[in-house]
């Protein structure tokens, strides 16, 4: 079976963004792959974070992991920190990426402008990504829009490592969701990434909001004047975003999404959503509160997980540290 790896950094809460854009997808993935699927907590670390919220935010993942159907007995769900060759072979692409190239990355311009606290990792952080990745044979790695970019630089890394010390890493592939929800914006700005860091509550929709929470954000959204509803990402950029979130979960198609509100007002197509959001996320919440009261299952999903990942990333760096000529 081909491999299938993916991550999300465990700073805030996962919002709507992370999870059409990306995790509500990899459960369906598992009868085909072998899924890996990692809390990249060494990512978060090119913020300041609270120790302790950093691991609570950390646990919280493992559990929607679970909650939204990744079965950790099948795929391996883990805490990239635990496994120490992450770091390791971080170090090793490093010295085979280029500043150029690193210099070039949307994601690190974006964070690099109005930001007191351009360090180093932020500028590196494309090269622990790709060690992520290739430490596990991927072939296929599903992602929101936003880390294509990081996905194709890890291909050229690992191209550049195979054309130097011959065919050791698997050339990943990146993979959307759905163009659709490829990139969902937010609700307050529909023009930009629905972001989970955001700084306006409204603009994200978190996963475990309360119902009231949620009722408001949807019925808070940004619309626009014309009172009908059809996607047009250009001139109806809040209520295209709406219908995006409409059709992703629903499993509808634009049209179809578009006949269900002909000749309706936003407000019926707002209440039609908040039913459709809460209807998803309401037994998502149920079995993440579940899993919360079972301490000792989800310490021993952590624990048993990163052994598994440990097993696999192993052997890839030793196979690395061999054609280098380092290692023991
Ligand atoms: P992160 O934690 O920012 O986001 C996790 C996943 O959610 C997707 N996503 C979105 N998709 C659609 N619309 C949005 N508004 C939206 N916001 C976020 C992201 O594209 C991502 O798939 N660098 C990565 C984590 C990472 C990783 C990896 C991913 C580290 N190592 C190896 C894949 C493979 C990140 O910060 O994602």
């Amino acid at each position: 079976m081909k491999t299938v790896f993916s991550g999300i950094k465990p700073t805030g809460n996962l919002g709507l963004g992370n999870y059409l854009g990306a995790f509500k997808a990899w459960g369906n993935l598992q009868n085909e792959y072998t899924c890996i699927y990692s809390v990249v907590d060494l990512h978060a670390l090119t913020i300041r974070n609270d120790p302790q919220t950093l691991k609570e935010n950390s646990r919280k993942i493992i559990m929607l992991y679970m909650a939204a159907g990744i079965d950790p007995q099948k795929s391996i769900i883990y805490l990239q920190s635990h496994v120490p060759a992450h770091s390791q072979l971080s170090w090793i692409l490093g010295c085979h990426s280029y500043m150029g190239e690193l210099s070039r990355m949307t994601q690190y311009k974006e964070k690099s402008e109005n930001n007191e606290n351009v360090n180093a990792g932020l500028f590196t952080y494309p090269v622990l990504m790709a060690a992520d990745i290739l430490l596990y044979n991927t072939h296929v790695v599903p992602v929101g829009e936003d880390q294509i970019q990081h996905v194709e630089l890890a291909r050229d890394i690992a191209l550049r490592f195979n054309n130097i010390y011959g065919n050791i890493l698997v050339v990943p592939e990146a993979k959307t969701a759905s163009k659709l929800t490829a990139r969902l914006k937010g609700l307050q700005n529909p023009t930009k990434k629905m972001d989970k860091s955001t700084k306006d509550p409204l603009d994200t929709i978190f996963l475990l909001d309360t119902e009231a929470e949620i009722t408001k954000k949807i019925k808070r959204a940004v619309t626009d004047s014309e009172a009908r509803v059809y996607y047009d990402t250009e001139n109806k950029p809040g209520i295209s975003n709406l219908l995006a979130i409409y059709a992703a979960i629903t499993n509808k198609t634009i049209e179809d999404s578009e006949l269900d509100f002909q000749n309706k007002s936003y407000g019926d197509f707002k209440q039609s959503l908040i039913e459709v959001v809460l209807g998803e996320l309401n037994p998502l919440q149920k079995e993440f509160n579940r899993l919360s009261q079972d301490t000792a299952y989800v310490d021993n999903i952590i624990i048993k997980n990163a052994q598994r990942a440990e097993e696999i990333a192993e052997k890839t760096l030793a196979k690395v540290q061999n054609a280098l000529g380092i290692g023991k």
